[in-house]
């Protein structure tokens, strides 16, 4: 039988709960999610079925300056989001989850238990970034928590084509991923409906949070982006907690909101990620307006988060995340729909949209991002993969790590035990 063992249930393809083989089981982590935080040495023990939202606000009630550089949607959970990578809202200062990992429980194939030191460095690499479900099923997390100022600012402000905004977004290209690491500027791009003309435009939202106060962030903002034009009132200062919240579209919300383990009522969707490595020209932005404009208003969206910072001070291999130095940003490609039956459509919008996007995508490989699964870029056959075959994916998602994955999983789970459609194969497995 299969195990699929689901955290949060976030995969994009339904990995954790689904299978194509009907002889599965699951495995479900959700009550396994306490969380002890210590102040003196500034850890957290985190067990996978705890979600992003109940580790922050766990947190947030012992210390008003600690924090953790986890992704921003506070459904997702501990055991998917740690294991593939985790970037979120202050990962250009801090890193991603996996970089703050100091510790692990998990079961192997054989039923023990190990942590850290009885599982060794190799397996203890491969489980930060490399998928958990390939090497055993991950119990608990110990993290390190990284410190934040009392306040930090945070704006979402928005602009249109009529606004400039292709001209604004072929410079953030230029900028962001280069700037001071506290700041952190995401661009959502969306197609909407312009209120003056009933025409559809692209509106392009700056949404970002910055380590520290508004009047150190202005001058930033005015010597490096003037073009934006943000000014005072468009800034807000609060506390980290508060801005989880924000940045996760809770803004009125109380903090305990965090704790609720539903997503909001989400539809059907796709998704799929592609690296830049050079910056977009204008006449390419103009090419991602014309397809936005193609598809439903507001169920399609692409999302560009910027790297650098302290991203790039860490070596391709030193976890399995190998997108560090050289990457200016990641796209986030998303599209949703109401009825099941629309699917064909949609999939094939985002796959047409992905297919013209090549030319400014990171080459050789087309590297993607794991935690944003997509089955489009390769897959295993049922119980009859090779290394061959999963090299046309694992490229992609781990670059020359995806040799020592391998070695890994020969080593620690030979008989492919535990395995799905995108689980690093042993050598053995022909
Ligand atoms: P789920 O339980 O579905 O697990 C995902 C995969 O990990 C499955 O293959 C599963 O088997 C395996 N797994 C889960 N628990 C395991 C365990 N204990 N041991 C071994 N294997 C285990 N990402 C990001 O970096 N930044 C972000 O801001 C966001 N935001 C975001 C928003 C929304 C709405 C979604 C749906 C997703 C994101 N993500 C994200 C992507 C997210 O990080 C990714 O989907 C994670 O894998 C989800 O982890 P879950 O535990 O929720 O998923």
């Amino acid at each position: 039988m299969q195990i699929r063992v689901r955290s949060g249930g976030h995969d994009y393809e339904g990995l954790s709960y689904i299978s194509r083989n009907p002889n599965f089981v699951i495995i479900d982590m959700a009550n396994l999610r306490s969380i002890s935080i210590d102040t003196n040495e500034n850890t957290a023990w985190v067990h996978v079925g705890a979600t992003l939202g109940q580790l922050y606000y766990t947190i947030s009630q012992e210390s008003r300056t600690l924090a953790f550089p986890g992704g921003v949607c506070p459904t997702v959970g501990v055991g998917g989001h740690f294991t593939g990578g985790g970037y979120g809202m202050i990962s250009r200062k801090h890193g991603l989850a996996v970089d703050n990992i100091i510790d692990a429980k998990m079961i192997n194939a054989n039923g023990e238990i190990l942590d850290r030191e009885s599982m060794g460095d190799d397996l203890f690499w491969a489980i930060r970034g490399g998928g958990g479900t390939s090497f055993g099923i991950v119990l608990a997390f110990k993290v390190k928590l990284v410190v934040v100022p009392e306040t930090v600012t945070v704006f979402n402000v928005s602009r249109t084509l009529e606004q400039n905004a292709t001209q604004l977004v072929h410079k953030w290209q230029y900028i962001f991923d280069k700037i001071d690491e506290n700041l952190q500027v995401r661009l959502h791009l969306r197609s909407v409906r312009s209120p003056r003309d009933g025409k559809r435009t692209i509106q392009v939202f700056f949404v970002s949070l910055f380590q520290g106060r508004v009047h150190d962030l202005l001058p930033l903002m005015q010597e490096k982006f003037p073009e934006l034009g943000l000014v005072e009132q468009d800034c807000t200062e609060m506390s980290w907690i508060e801005s989880t919240l924000f940045i996760a579209e809770l803004r009125d919300e109380p903090l305990e909101v965090l704790l609720n383990r539903t997503a909001q009522n989400t539809p059907h969707f796709k998704a799929k990620s592609d690296y830049v490595r050079r910056p977009i020209p204008e006449h390419g932005l103009r090419g991602i307006w014309r397809f936005l404009n193609q598809e439903v208003e507001n169920q399609a969206e692409l999302q560009f988060s910027p790297y650098g910072g302290v991203l790039s001070t860490f070596s391709e291999s030193e976890t399995p995340f190998p997108h560090r130095s050289g990457n200016i940003f990641i796209i986030h490609y998303l599209v949703m729909w109401d009825r099941a039956t629309e699917a064909e459509r949609h999939v094939d919008w985002i796959r047409r949209l992905y297919s013209y996007m090549a030319p400014y995508a990171s080459k050789s490989p087309r590297a993607a991002y794991f935690n944003y699964r997509d089955l489009d870029i390769g897959m295993n056959n049922e119980g009859n993969t090779s290394y061959k075959q999963a090299s046309a994916w694992g490229f992609k998602y781990f670059n020359n790590n995806f040799n020592r994955l391998v070695r890994v999983k020969t080593e620690v789970d030979p008989s492919n035990f535990f395995r799905n459609e995108q689980s690093i194969p042993p050598l053995s497995s022909w």
